[in-house]
C-alpha cells in the first residue's frame, strides 16, 4: 500500500449513506463506474472487478477454454498464484526458466511448447515488463493464448502500452501489496469478447441470471462457475485509489531512476525490458556471484535500508510450492488435476532443480524496496548508506 486517505474514507462514507452496498443493483454503481474508468484508462473494451488477483488469473484461463489436457506454461519465478490458477482449471502448470530480467525466459517457453500447450502466463514481476513482443510472436507462432500476470505491477507498461493490455487478457491484483489497493480485489481485462463473456459468467456464477440485467446481449450460454462479486466498498476504493496510480507510478519511477542514477557506477541492475514501463517498485542490484549479494544484503540491513533476495521469497520461487512441486491439484484426489487422466503424460516430471539458471539468477539479485515519497534529500542519504 502507498497511498490512502481521506479520499477513500469519504468513498467508503459515500457507500454507507447511499445504503447501497451491494454492486448490481446498487444506487452507486460503484463497481461499474470503476469497471468503465479501468477501461478508459488502459483503452480495453472489457473489465471485470472482481475479488482477487488469482480470481482474475483462472476467470480469464476458463475463458480462454483451458482445462483437462491443458498444458500452461508459467514462469519459476512468480508467486504460486499463478500456478494455482491453472490447476484449478483443470490444466497443469509447466514451469519455465526466467531469464536476466527475472521475468519468463522466451527461448525457454518456446522450448517448453507441446501439443498440449494452450496458454502461457508472462509474469511482470515486481513492476518488471517482460519480453512481451518475443512472447507474443512466439505464442502466436504456435497458437497459443497469452495471460499477462499484472498482479505485481499495476498501471506499468511495455513499450508504451500498459501491461494487461497486450496480450490476450490481463490480471491484475489489488491485495495489500499491490501498487493499488483495496485490501483484496483483483480485475480481469480484455478486448476479447468470449474470454469477457465466459469470465463474466465463471467470476458471478450463482447471481448472474438472477440479478440485473448482466446476461443481456451475452451470448455465451450459462455455466457453473463460481462466486468472486465484490461489494461496493471495494469499487469504491478503487476508483479512489485508480486516480492515484499514475502519480504514484510518475513518483515511484523518478526515485527508482533517481537512486540508479547515483549508484550505477557502483552497481549493476537487472536487466530491464523496458525501464520506462517498470513500475518503480523495486531497485533490482545484481552480483556477479551469490557471496557477493549476500554480503550486500547483510550491509544494507545494517545500515537499516534492508534487502530482500528474491531467492528468499518462499512462495515466489518454483521449487517452494508445495503443492505443485508434490502434485496436490486438489483436496478430492478425483478433482485433482494431476490425477485426470487427460493429464498423464504431460510435462509435470517437477523437481527443485528442474530451472536451475533462474535459481543462480534469483540467488544473485538484491531488491531494496523504493519508496515513492522520499524527497530529494532522503533518497540522496539512501545513496550514500547504499555507496
Ligand atoms: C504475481 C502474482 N500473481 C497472482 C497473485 C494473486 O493475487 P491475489 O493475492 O490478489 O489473489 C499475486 C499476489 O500476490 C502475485 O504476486
Amino acid at each position: 500500500m502507498y497511498r490512502i486517505g481521506q479520499e477513500e474514507i469519504d468513498a467508503i462514507t459515500r457507500v454507507i449513506k447511499s445504503r447501497d452496498l451491494f454492486k448490481i443493483n446498487g444506487g452507486a454503481k460503484e463497481c461499474m463506474h470503476f469497471e468503465e474508468e479501468l477501461k478508459e484508462k488502459l483503452g480495453v473494451k472489457y473489465a471485470l472487478l472482481m475479488t482477487s488477483g488469482s480470481a482474475a488469473l483462472t476467470s480469464a484461463l476458463i475463458g480462454m477454454g483451458v482445462g483437462p489436457g491443458d498444458e500452461v506454461i508459467v514462469p519459476a519465478y512468480t508467486y504460486i498464484a499463478t500456478a494455482i490458477a491453472v490447476t484449478s482449471t483443470g490444466a497443469v502448470p509447466v514451469i519455465a526458466e526466467a531469464d536476466e530480467s527475472l521475468t519468463l525466459d522466451p527461448d525457454d517457453f518456446e522450448k517448453k511448447i507441446s501439443s498440449h500447450t494452450k496458454a502461457v502466463i508472462p509474469v511482470h514481476i515486481q513492476g518488471f515488463p517482460c519480453d512481451m513482443d518475443r512472447i507474443r510472436a512466439i505464442a502466436k507462432k504456435h497458437g497459443v493464448f497469452v495471460l499477462e500476470d499484472a498482479c505485481q505491477s499495476d498501471g506499468g507498461s511495455y513499450k508504451g502500452k500498459r501491461l494487461g493490455t497486450i496480450g490476450d487478457a490481463g490480471a491484475f491484483s489489488f491485495n495489500f501489496f499491490k501498487v493499488i489497493t483495496s485490501g483484496e480485489g483483483g480485475a480481469l481485462v480484455t478486448d476479447d469478447r468470449t474470454i469477457y463473456e465466459r469470465g463474466l459468467i465463471y467470476h458471478d456464477s450463482s447471481a448472474i441470471a438472477y440479478f440485473g440485467n448482466q446476461l443481456d446481449g451475452i451470448s455465451e450460454a450459462q455455466f457453473c462457475g463460481t462466486e468472486f462479486r465484490v461489494s461496493e466498498f471495494t469499487g469504491a476504493i478503487m476508483r479512489e485509489q485508480l486516480k492515484k496510480l499514475d502519480p504514484i507510478l510518475a513518483d515511484l519511477r523518478r526515485n527508482k531512476r533517481y537512486l540508479m542514477d547515483k549508484l550505477g557506477d557502483v552497481y549493476g541492475f537487472i536487466k530491464s525490458n523496458d525501464i520506462d514501463g517498470d513500475c518503480g517498485t523495486t531497485l533490482p542490484f545484481f552480483f556477479d556471484t551469490e557471496k557477493e549479494a549476500l554480503a550486500f544484503k547483510a550491509k544494507a540491513d545494517e545500515a537499516g535500508i534492508g534487502g530482500t533476495r528474491p531467492i528468499d521469497t518462499g512462495k515466489h520461487v518454483y521449487s517452494n510450492w508445495t503443492p505443485i512441486m508434490e502434485k496436490r491439484g486438489a483436496f478430492n484426489p478425483k478433482f485433482d488435476p494431476f490425477k485426470f487422466e487427460e493429464n498423464q503424460g504431460l510435462q509435470t516430471d517437477y523437481s527443485a532443480d528442474m530451472c536451475k539458471k533462474t535459481l543462480d539468477l534469483l540467488s544473485r539479485a538484491v531488491y531494496v524496496g523504493v519508496n515513492p515519497d522520499l524527497d530529494e534529500a532522503g533518497l540522496d542519504a539512501m545513496a550514500a548508506k547504499l555507496r
